[in-house]
């Protein structure tokens, strides 16, 4: 089944069966390897990318529903490391192993979307992903961080 879908602002025509979840199309058919694999249940928010500019668990998203669609995924968050966010993430050096981090980093970008400055209880409510790392309280204090630089 061929679907047109936009990844970082540039059209593709997928052919993929219609049930491949979005996390797959990205890595093996897009080539683009910064969103992650974890649990693959929409549980531990690893593969987060954004739809249409909400937080999205891409291991659970199938291609058909996706149609016309716009999905932006970490390589799309800014051409240079630039992002608000890239910049707090880095000067608070918030990953440790960073597996988790894209998926934390485009659900943050989700949040300064819908909240530009979020409060603690609005942080803990959106950022649900999981890291082994603990690296939550450097994710909160780059989102603080990040949210003041832009406003
Ligand atoms: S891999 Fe998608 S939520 Fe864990
Ligand atoms: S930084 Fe290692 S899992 Fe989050």
């Amino acid at each position: 089944m061929a679907i047109e879908l936009t990844v970082n602002g540039t059209l593709h025509r997928l052919d993929a069966s219609d049930d491949t979840p979005l996390l797959w199309v990205l890595r093996d058919h897009l080539g683009m390897r910064g969103t992650k694999f974890g649990c693959g249940a929409a549980l531990c928010g690893a593969c987060t990318v954004m739809l249409d500019g909400d937080a999205l668990r891409s291991c659970v998203m199938p291609l058909q529903a996706l149609a016309g669609r716009s999905i932006t995924t970490i390589e799309g968050l800014s051409p240079d490391r630039s992002h608000p966010l890239q910049r707090a993430w880095i000067a608070h050096q918030v990953p440790q192993c960073g597996y988790c981090q894209s998926g934390m980093l485009m659900a943050a970008a989700a949040l300064l979307k819908r909240h530009p400055r979020p409060d603690d209880a609005q942080i803990d409510e959106a950022m649900t992903n999981i890291c082994r790392c603990g690296s939550y309280p450097r994710v909160r204090a780059a989102i603080h961080a990040a949210a003041q630089e832009a406003s």
